[in-house]
């Protein structure tokens, strides 16, 4: 994931129930001052509840629609290993959607509850995959940055105060790590390639680097809420730190690569000992997340018809669970 730090609306950064029970509310912060887990049968406030089955099912969401713009490569990837390794990379991305999807049902949403949000347009996923993959260059630049950029924001996650949630990071990461090195390492086959392949990179790094620079979210000035999340553990790097940390370690990947930035502010800054860079178009974003990208209607028409399509397995599954249920009732009269 691709998490984009939406998690938190203005609207639910209220302060902390004054009604709970005293004890436990202290138990429940000396928990997470003292960095241990807090799980399933613990206590917590309803809001801390509330902001995780949102950040967790976003999330959820991502990996989920995450599948699509690579997905529409597999059949034309340009070679066997190109296609296995594009299929494991896809697969991988399923898994994640899946160990989410149980890390927040542990919070008492179910999985029906989350998709009918998903389905219905009001759930988010991250606004990276409301793009076209137009070239095979696309498959290599989103490994490379696209899962770089994730790779950024979850693994501060792994120390999640929410137990399921930062296990499941865990193993999501080492994965989302073999994603990186294939995107990145297929990149690196066609800048040895011909002029028109080293192009095709230099057009899918243009197009995809300043939507990946937004997928850390807005800036800090204007996410009052991350403050809530990183006093529960949830959050624990701010959005721009992030971005800040992205940029600092892919402009020598890039070096490496042979390919330029399309940012013409991009350069290092000896006092501050990062890179300085140019404003991202945050109105373009937040059209995309509300849904006038390029292929938000197509992503959710091709998750809608997958649900519905699958329908006779979710009742055929159902009906065979019935009949299981029956013959144990059954054996043990
Ligand atoms: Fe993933
Ligand atoms: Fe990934």
């Amino acid at each position: 994931m691709y998490t984009q730090a939406l998690d938190i609306h203005p609207q639910l950064a209220t302060p902390l129930v004054a009604t709970e029970d005293a004890h436990k509310q202290t138990h429940f912060e000396e928990t997470i001052n003292h960095e241990g887990k807090i799980e399933p049968r613990d206590w917590m406030p309803a809001h801390y509840r509330k902001t995780l089955v949102r950040q967790i099912s976003q999330h959820a969401h991502s990996e989920i629609v995450g599948m699509l713009p690579e997905g529409n490569w597999i059949s034309r990837a340009p070679s066997l290993k190109r296609k296995a390794i594009l299929i494991a990379k896809v697969q991988d991305e399923a898994g994640h959607g899946l160990y989410l999807y149980s890390a927040a049902e542990t919070l008492g949403t179910s999985r029906d509850q989350m998709l009918e949000a998903l389905h219905t347009g009001r759930a988010k996923y991250s606004s990276i995959f409301n793009y076209p993959t137009l070239t095979w260059a696309d498959v290599g630049v989103i490994g490379w940055l696209v899962d770089g950029a994730a790779i950024m924001n979850q693994i501060p996650l792994c120390r999640c105060s929410y137990g399921p949630y930062a296990r499941a990071m865990v193993r999501i990461c080492k994965e989302e790590s073999f994603h990186q090195r294939q995107g990145f390492e297929s990149l690196m086959v066609m800048m040895q390639g011909t002029p028109e392949q080293q192009a095709m990179v230099q057009d899918a790094v243009n197009r995809w680097w300043w939507k990946c620079l937004a997928m850390f979210g807005p800036p800090d000035s204007d996410s009052p809420n991350s403050e809530q999340s990183k006093r529960w553990g949830i959050k624990r790097i701010s959005n721009d730190d992030l971005r800040q940390s992205f940029i600092d370690a892919t402009v020598p990947q890039a070096k490496v690569l042979g390919v330029s930035l399309p940012d013409p502010d991009l350069k290092w800054n000896e006092e501050r000992q990062h890179h300085d860079y140019g404003a991202i178009d945050w109105d373009e974003f937040w059209a995309t997340v509300n849904g006038k990208g390029p292929c938000n209607k197509e992503r959710l028409a091709t998750r809608v018809k997958a649900w519905e399509d699958g329908a006779w397995v979710r009742e055929a599954a159902l009906v065979h669970a019935n009949k299981q249920k029956a013959r144990q009732s059954k054996e043990a009269a």
